[in-house]
């Protein structure tokens, strides 16, 4: 092997998203040596699909609303499944995250009198997102990142990591990573790791995530020896584009709901109002008229039925488009144009109009769109404390999408944003502390890297099929049998075919050389995606009910004695992973206080 290149650090974060840059700040800050690595370019992660919204119970537009609300609102949307320490500080540091944004250049829309405007979103009591049009996640994005790089944070692109590394005591203490350009490999030394390297979207065949999503630091943790909890739980986003076919999946905005828009079945009915859940009635308007007071000045706290949460909306699109009511080409219908004038949508959904007129020749101030769930957000994730974000592995910490429990079962929207700058925070400090207490060089193991290394290049001398066949199957078969609504026979079906990727995946092959190699990178990326289907689906056998993001027709109720008791633990037994359960921390009872009636 040549001389490989090295960096030291004392915290290294992979991923460069809102998580990993809102860690970089802090980790820099604490007075770390502190680098980001990222598999795409600086600028480009999946924190842009938050276009709605980050939620933060700042009160500008309902002085009424307050953390206990917010944190109520999000265990309730997650089915109580949450890890409520985690929900607690969320909801409690969510509104200084968001004003320091602002402090850093964020520029937010105004209310009349010049405070941060709110939205509405699905399960939030009161109007709480704060947003820049739809492009709130864009916005986070360039402040994070203009702010972490006069910092003088280091940043390494294009570089996707393939292993990390353990010291003597079993300790994360440094990662190997592959440059994209050149086919190289590099070695970093670090005290702390922190995984900030978002969901796993591409293991489905539709998704709003884009290619660097490949499930990489929840296959990083397992790999380490960390545990993933419940992985069972997939947010399918209810609206992403259905037509045309080069742009199936695109996410569009819960904010055209949550400024209005209604959805339509092909009869022309609301059919939302068909879907309440009993969970959600007493707060769920049950007629038009009443539904329609939401907006504006007549609120009486009745939503309409559209804002639901999303797994509820997601699994009432599937319903209808099963029943024969769905679109000509597979969704539903939302409309915006009925409900707010062309002005008003072309300056609050800038993207949104661009997205159809560009994608789809359709102009959704006349027109309204088709749309259908698509896969954007997993809920499951390394397990992590609550406070630190410290996994069950000493040195590795994960934050963002990556991590699991702050969402419970189902995520409402706009909490992916906040989530990612609370726990941005707190994973940098704390990972940064963790570093500055250990003393002396840190030294990896050269046997570790050679071993990394000779494996990854292994797929030039086999002989096996090329890795795009192998992703096709693969998102066929995640799409078809471990979907929005799963049985019993069809997961199993899965589990088998999954067994028989696994052969594949050892022998794929690929052809040309080592400099800018896409089948190569893919051939990578699905021993990522292998490993998280296998948690996903392992987990979703196992979840014998149905509660937010999992769905199980052959169980179609929620077990509140029993699996609303658990999470569902991933975990690697010789090179298998293994699923079991682990209890729910009990929350204490001034928390639990909040959910009884009065408040
Ligand atoms: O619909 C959206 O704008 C997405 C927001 C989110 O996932 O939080």
């Amino acid at each position: 092997m040549p001389e490989l290149e090295r960096h030291d650090v004392d915290v290294l974060i992979i991923g460069a998203g809102g998580s990993g840059l809102r860690a970089a700040i802090d980790a820099s800050a604490t007075g770390a040596r502190t680098a980001v690595v990222c598999k795409s370019l600086l600028g480009k992660a999946h924190t842009v699909m938050a276009e709605g919204g980050v939620a933060a119970a700042l009160g500008n537009v309902w002085p009424e609303d307050n953390w206990e609300v917010h944190f109520r609102d999000t265990m309730r949307g997650g089915k109580l499944l949450n890890n409520w320490r985690m929900a607690q500080l969320h909801a409690q540091e969510a509104p200084e995250r968001v004003l320091e944004l602002e402090e850093w250049g964020a520029l937010f829309d105004r209310t009349p009198d010049g405070r941060i405007l709110q939205r509405d979103f699905g399960g939030h009591r009161y109007a709480r997102l704060a947003h820049v049009g739809d492009r709130t996640g864009l916005e986070l994005l360039r402040t994070v990142q203009q702010r972490s790089v006069s910092l003088g944070v280091e940043v390494f692109m294009e570089c996707k990591i393939i292993r990390l590394l353990h010291g003597p005591s079993g300790e994360v203490n440094g990662a190997v990573g592959l440059w994209r350009e050149s086919g190289r490999f590099v070695v970093f030394s670090a005290k702390a790791v922190v995984l900030a390297s978002g969901g796993i979207g591409k293991t489905w065949k539709f998704t709003s995530n884009s290619w660097e999503s490949t499930g990489d630091g929840h296959a990083l943790a397992l790999w380490a020896g960390a545990d993933l909890i419940d992985m069972e739980f997939v947010q399918f986003h209810p609206t992403g584009m259905v037509w045309p076919p080069s742009a199936r999946g695109i996410l569009v905005t819960e904010g055209v709901r949550g400024d209005g828009g209604v959805l339509r079945n092909s009869e022309g009915r609301r059919f939302m109002f068909d879907y309440i859940p009993d969970f959600y009635a007493k707060e769920t308007a049950d007629s038009e008229a009443e539904a329609d007071q939401w907006y504006g000045n007549k609120r009486d706290f009745r939503r309409p039925p559209e804002l639901l949460p999303r797994d509820e909306v997601a699994r009432s699109i599937n319903a209808e488009v099963k029943a024969g009511r769905g679109s000509p080409h597979g969704g539903v219908f939302l409309d915006i144009a009925s409900r707010r004038s062309a002005e008003d949508i072309k300056r609050r959904l800038p993207s949104m109009y661009h997205q159809f007129k560009e994608l789809a020749d359709v102009d959704i101030t006349s027109e309204p769109m088709e749309v259908g769930p698509t896969c954007h957000y997993v809920m499951g994730g390394v397990r992590v404390d609550g406070d630190t974000t410290a996994s069950t592995v000493a040195g590795l910490y994960a934050c963002g999408e990556v991590a699991g429990g702050m969402h419970g079962a189902n995520r409402l929207g706009g909490n992916s944003l906040s989530d990612l700058l609370v726990f941005g925070q707190r994973a940098g400090r704390y990972a940064a502390e963790h570093a500055l207490g250990i003393k002396g060089t840190t030294i990896v193991d050269e046997a570790q890297v050679d071993a990394v290394c000779n494996e990854a290049l292994g797929c030039f001398s086999a002989e096996g099929e090329n890795p795009y066949a192998l992703h096709q199957d693969l998102q066929e078969t995640m799409q078809a049998l471990v979907g929005i609504i799963r049985t019993e026979s069809e997961l199993i079906q899965a589990k088998e075919r999954l067994e028989g990727f696994a052969e594949r995946a050892a022998a794929v092959s690929v052809e040309g050389h080592r400099q800018f190699n896409p089948g190569w990178h893919l051939a990578l990326d699905l021993q990522s995606m292998l490993a998280v289907a296998n948690c996903t689906t392992g987990s979703a056998i196992e979840r014998k009910e149905s509660r937010g993001g999992h769905t199980r027709d052959d169980y179609r109720e929620s077990d509140p004695d029993h699996f609303g008791k658990v999470n569902m633990v991933s975990r690697l037994h010789d090179g298998v992973v293994e699923v079991s359960e682990s209890p729910l921390p009990t929350m204490p009872e001034e928390l639990q206080a909040l959910f009884e009636e009065g408040h």
